[in-house]
Formats: structure tokens, C-alpha cells, sequence
């Protein structure tokens, strides 16, 4: 297991997005997807103060929260990570996309990496997710990249598990973003 901080944040690299820490100056960017603990910014100042709580536990060895970023544009599209469970060997995947960005493959492409690092770089064991029965756009999500239901929880929520069945579910270089 190499649990974060690392010496240089990891910034990974696909087709058409890379994922990459998040600025400052993005922040104002992505108020209306800047959450801490499911509470969304209700400004940029808000934003600003999850930052710091989401760069804290990243140094803490907790979470590492990625923002997606365009490559030919280097603008945040959305942002995902692993949040809970690394300590266990585990990772929660979260993810959201700004709405103009969403229906473009780009979550789809994001998660596939976070995957890949999940499994070679922090050596996780397990990597799962966590959304509603009703949220039909994340459950298609989870479904096209590996993702099988393991469990149903309280208040409607759903738990999906990446379980390796097919190499081609984490060939980024197949689903690359369209825009
Ligand atoms: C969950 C969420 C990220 C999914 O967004 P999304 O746009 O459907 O996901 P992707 O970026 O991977 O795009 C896939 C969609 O684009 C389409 N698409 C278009 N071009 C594509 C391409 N080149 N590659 C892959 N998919 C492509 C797919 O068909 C798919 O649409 P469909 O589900 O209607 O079939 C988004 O709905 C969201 O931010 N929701 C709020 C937060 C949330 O619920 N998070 C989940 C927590 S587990």
C-alpha cells in the first residue's frame, strides 16, 4: 500500500483528459459540484474552505480528490476521487460533472484512471461506490466501466463493486470523451 501524500501530486494522463489537482483559480469554475461531506458551496469562498479540508485530508493519507480536466482546454469538467477506506485497503469512489460537461464520456474515461491508480500505484484491494436506486446516470456508469451491485443499504442507496471481468472495461484508449 502507498497511501497519499506523494512527493508530487499524481496528475494522470488520458486520451482526451487528465486528471489534476485543482487550483485556486478553478474553484470558481466548479462552485455548483464543490461539496464536503455531501453539503454543496453555496459560493466561491465556500469553495475555497472544502478545498483546504479536502487538501488536509489528502495530506492526512484519507482521500485524494482529483479535478478532470479537458486536455485541449485544461478547463475542469468535473471532479472524482477515493474519499473513505484507504486506511483498510479500500477506496469509495465519488465522482460529479459540471451538468454543460455531462452525456460526453468524460466521467467515464476519469474513473477508468482513478481505477488504474487505485489498483497499481496505491494498491487498493477494493474499490467500490456508493449512489441511490434512482440514480440511473451513475448506475449506467458503474455498469459500463465493471462496476456489479454488492449490496442494497438504507435509505435507497445502492453498493456497486468493481470486480475485474473483462480487461477491455478499463481500456481508456476505446472511450475517449466527445465534444
Ligand atoms: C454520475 C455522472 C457523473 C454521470 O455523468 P455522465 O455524463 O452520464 O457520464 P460520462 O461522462 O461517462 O458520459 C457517459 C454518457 O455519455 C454518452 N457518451 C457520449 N460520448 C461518449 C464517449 N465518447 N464515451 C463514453 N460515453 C459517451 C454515454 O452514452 C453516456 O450516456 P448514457 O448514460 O445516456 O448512455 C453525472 O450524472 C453526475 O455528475 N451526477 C451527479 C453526481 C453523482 O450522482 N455522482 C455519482 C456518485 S456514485
Amino acid at each position: 500500500m502507498k497511501l497519499p501524500p506523494y512527493d508530487t501530486f499524481p496528475n494522470l494522463s488520458g486520451n482526451n483528459i487528465l486528471l489534476r489537482e485543482i487550483q485556486y483559480s478553478d474553484l470558481k469554475h466548479i462552485v455548483e459540484i464543490s461539496r464536503y461531506d455531501a453539503i454543496p458551496a453555496k459560493n466561491v469562498e465556500e469553495a475555497a474552505a472544502m478545498q483546504e479540508k479536502i487538501n488536509q485530508n489528502y495530506k492526512d493519507g484519507n482521500s485524494i480528490h482529483w479535478g478532470i480536466a479537458d486536455k485541449s482546454s485544461n478547463t475542469i469538467v468535473g471532479t472524482c476521487g477515493y474519499y473513505r477506506g484507504l486506511d483498510k485497503g479500500e477506496g469509495e469512489l465519488g465522482c460529479i460533472l459540471l451538468s454543460q460537461f455531462m452525456g460526453h464520456g468524460y466521467m467515464t474515461a476519469a474513473i477508468q484512471l482513478a481505477i488504474q491508480f487505485g489498483l497499481n500505484d496505491i494498491g487498493l484491494k477494493r474499490i467500490f461506490a456508493i449512489t441511490t436506486q434512482q440514480n440511473d446516470k451513475a448506475i449506467r456508469l458503474l455498469e459500463r466501466i465493471g462496476f456489479v451491485k454488492i449490496a442494497d443499504l438504507e435509505d435507497d442507496e445502492i453498493e456497486y463493486e468493481w470486480v475485474k471481468t473483462n480487461p477491455s472495461t478499463l481500456a481508456t484508449s476505446a472511450i475517449s470523451p466527445s465534444n
